[in-house]
């Protein structure tokens, strides 16, 4: 692994980052001293998991270290992580560390990057926290099966000097398509999930718990760190009374704000960091409501005030993020490039409507049993030739057509991009994301500076749509 090919940043140029901004980077200052390593170890395995408290059935399934979601993999910013993972399932898998801008070689994505691990083997990912935030870890392997039957966990990078708060918790959201008998459905790869909105299941749970209550006090202030590792299910929190405040999505620092249309969006992948304010008094009772599909709201949680406040009112403490170490993108100056997303159940008929050429559409699909397309080509087997070259330490500005009937979380390896526009119309936060909501028929604008060497994959995070064919390489060289 070449630390100076890292955007990344060595941890004095990530020092150097909050007093000179991000001109060292470029330079690949070298480490002046070797990093703290924070070792850990993953087994994945099958094993059996509780859903629910009580006396109930247990659901095979498949966890890292017997947990699901797998146990929460903590260090700071500027430490290094050592992660041996060992497979002892009965197929080949891989594992990705979804949000963090590593090198290449750490990105887990099989025959891309490396080998799969192949089931008694091991293989260890070491890579520098180059950036403070949420993050998590999933196979890249079969991921629609392999992470449909539970393997996925947290991944945590605590800044310096993270913000004063009561208590950082983790939610990680997951959704199950559970049998009556209570273990997991077996149509993996059903072609109707494929072409429609994915494996969206039956059963959702947080942190590997059917959700039942969460108590909190008066006066009390929660940094809540969402997210979501279902296959294919968006999330859209109503906190009601709760203050909720969104200090960081997909890791990644944004000007606090209250959330847009009072709910908190999460397609498969993404995550929000929220700072939640308790301000009612002791006894008081409400719900978190899902909100994401319309007519089927339900409530998640039921949130309870203990009868101790912890004080009259939530704290005035300061809530902002240190910004983390990336580069702006000079969109004067960038490269531009357009990428069209076409396929999937009544996909005919919206590229009609935007006057999209069905021809481009079509291609690669003829061939293969792809039911998505990125740029007319539906994506097949593991050896995947680039689609698109960005040249390194540029900046490139994408425009993403949604021209298909679905929603899709969008995400891209290896780097976070600027999500500058939707449909013309600049965004408010210009946030920094890894993941990115495209709803049908919209354009955005999203930019980068493509600073991290290598082969990365792009795909869609809806796990059906990926393996019917949305993903590409996008080649950064
Ligand atoms: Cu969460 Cu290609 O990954
Ligand atoms: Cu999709």
């Amino acid at each position: 692994m070449s630390i100076k090919s890292n955007p990344a940043v060595t941890r004095r140029s990530f020092i150097a980052t909050s007093v000179a901004s991000t001109a060292l980077m470029a330079l690949g200052t070298r480490l002046p001293a070797q990093p703290t390593i924070r070792n850990f170890t993953l087994r994945a395995a099958s094993g059996m998991v509780q859903m629910a408290s009580g006396p109930l059935r247990e659901t095979p399934a498949w966890a890292y270290n017997g947990l699901v979601p797998g146990p929460e993999l903590r260090a700071r910013q500027g430490e290094r992580l050592r992660i041996d993972v060992t497979n002892a399932l009965a197929e080949d898998t891989t594992v990705h560390w979804h949000g963090l801008r590593l090198p290449n070689a750490m990105d887990g994505v099989p025959f891309l990057t490396q080998k799969p691990i192949v089931p008694g083997e091991t293989f260890g990912y070491e890579f520098d926290a180059v950036d403070a935030g949420t993050f998590w870890y999933h196979p890249h392997q079969r991921s629609s099966e392999q992470m449909g039957r539970g393997l996925s966990g947290p991944l945590i990078i605590d800044e310096p000097n993270p913000p004063r708060v009561d208590r950082d918790i983790t939610w990680v959201l997951d959704d199950w398509r559970l049998l009556e008998d209570g273990t997991i459905a077996e149509d993996f790869g059903a072609p109707m999930d494929m072409s429609h909105a994915g494996r969206v299941g039956n059963a959702v749970t947080i942190n590997g718990k059917f959700p039942d209550r969460f108590t909190v006090q008066q006066g009390e202030r929660i940094r809540l760190r969402l997210i979501n590792v279902a296959n294919a299910r968006f999330f859209a929190l109503d906190f009601g009374s709760l203050s909720a405040q969104i200090i960081a999505l997909d890791g990644q620092p944004v000007t606090p704000h209250s959330p847009p249309g009072g709910v908190v969006v999460l397609g498969s992948a993404m995550r929000a960091d929220i700072m939640l304010d308790c301000p009612a008094a002791p006894g008081t009772q409400l719900q978190v409501v899902d909100r994401a599909y319309r007519n089927n709201a339900y409530r998640l949680i039921d949130i309870a005030y203990s009868d101790t406040p912890l004080r009259d009112s939530p704290p005035d403490w300061d809530i902002a993020l240190p910004a983390n170490p990336l580069a702006e993108p000079d969109i004067a100056a960038a490269r531009r490039h357009e990428i069209l997303f076409t396929g999937g159940m009544m996909g005919a008929m919206v590229e009609r409507d935007m006057g999209i050429d069905q021809a481009r559409g079509m291609m690669g699909g003829v061939t293969g049993g792809g039911m998505w397309f990125v740029n007319g080509v539906a994506a097949e087997g593991p050896m995947l030739e680039p689609f698109l070259t960005l040249e390194r330490a540029q900046s490139h500005v994408l425009e993403l057509t949604n021209a298909t009937a679905f929603t899709h979380p969008i995400h891209l390896h290896g780097h976070s991009f600027r999500v500058l526009s939707r449909d013309g119309v600049p965004t408010q936060y210009r946030e920094w994301l890894d993941t990115v909501l495209i709803a049908p028929r919209e354009r955005i604008e999203i930019a980068l500076v493509a600073d991290n060497p290598g082969d990365w994959m792009f795909h869609c995070h809806i796990l059906e749509h990926q393996a019917a064919g949305m993903m590409g390489v996008i080649r950064v060289a």
